[in-house]
């Protein structure tokens, strides 16, 4: 039984601590992510999403407890992980004097992907994302959108089985937001496991099989959106959210 459990959870955490000097970001966090779930982190600002996302990716050290991908220690087994995983971080992370193409050719030969199917990869992530056009260019131009969409892309080069994917929207104009939802759902049908973090509400409550919401860096609600409408007696989650953390979600930003 318990090896069964195991063998489908595609992030297991466990009484995960990470400190930064005097700031607990995160305080014995516990969670299990299922196989192609799509899961929905949720947050007030400072809640620790980011934190916890980075120390999944390898990117932080967690201070106490066990991070688990796919079975793989987050403390231990960081090539395995890497290669299991795609991040697409909050801070968007690319080299300006690059076009975007070039851009992605470098993070593909980075995960050694063989240069035909490389190629292949590239033109349908650009089309889908619509970003045809601006991927001649050097990335030191881009506007705002144009960056989210070409670190999504990147995250993605690899095929990854587990995405984790950092406000993958904000500054996306609504057109493009719907697109990349779109593209999200699309992800899901392959039977990949997406870890988003968002602010907007009506984005996670679409999208989201279930969703977590952490505050002070504790799960302080977990379910699907309708278990948390039921359970809170509300009819949306930005209700849910608001009367759990005292904060209306896109408070603050
Ligand atoms: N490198 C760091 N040094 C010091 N404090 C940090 C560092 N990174 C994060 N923190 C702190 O940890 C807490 C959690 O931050 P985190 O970025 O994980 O929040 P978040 O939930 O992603 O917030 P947001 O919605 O604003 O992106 C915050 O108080 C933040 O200031
Ligand atoms: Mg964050």
């Amino acid at each position: 039984m318990s090896t069964e459990k195991k063998d489908n959870s595609a992030i297991l955490i466990r009484n995960l601590v990470k400190k930064f000097e005097d700031i607990t970001a995160v305080d014995e966090l516990n969670l299990e992510i299922k196989q192609g779930e799509l899961f929905g982190l949720l947050g007030p600002n400072g809640a620790g999403k980011t934190t916890t996302i980075n120390i999944l990716s390898g990117l932080l050290e967690p201070t106490k407890g066990t991070g688990l991908v796919r079975g793989f220690d987050v403390t231990k087994d960081q090539q395995k992980i890497k290669s299991l995983i795609g991040l697409c971080p909050q801070k968007a992370a690319v080299f300006n004097f690059l076009t975007g193409r070039e851009n992605i050719e470098l993070f593909g030969n980075l995960h050694s992907i063989a240069k035909k199917d490389l190629e292949e990869r590239i033109e349908i992530l650009l089309e889908k994302l619509e970003l045809v056009e601006a991927s001649k260019r050097q990335a030191k131009g881009y506007s705002g959108g144009m960056l989210r969409k070409l670190n999504l892309i990147i995250a993605l080069i690899n095929d990854p089985q587990i995405a984790f994917l950092d406000e993958p929207t904000v500054g996306l104009d609504p057109r493009a937001r719907r697109a990349t939802w779109e593209f999200i759902r699309s992800l899901k049908k392959k039977d990949k496991t997406i870890i988003l973090t968002t602010h907007y509400i009506e984005e996670a409550e679409a999208l989201s099989d279930r969703v977590g919401i952490i505050d002070y860096g504790k799960l302080i609600a977990l379910g699907t959106p309708k278990e948390l409408m039921r359970k809170y007696k509300t009819k949306n989650l930005e209700e849910v959210f608001l009367k759990i953390t005292g904060r209306r979600i896109l408070e603050g930003i």
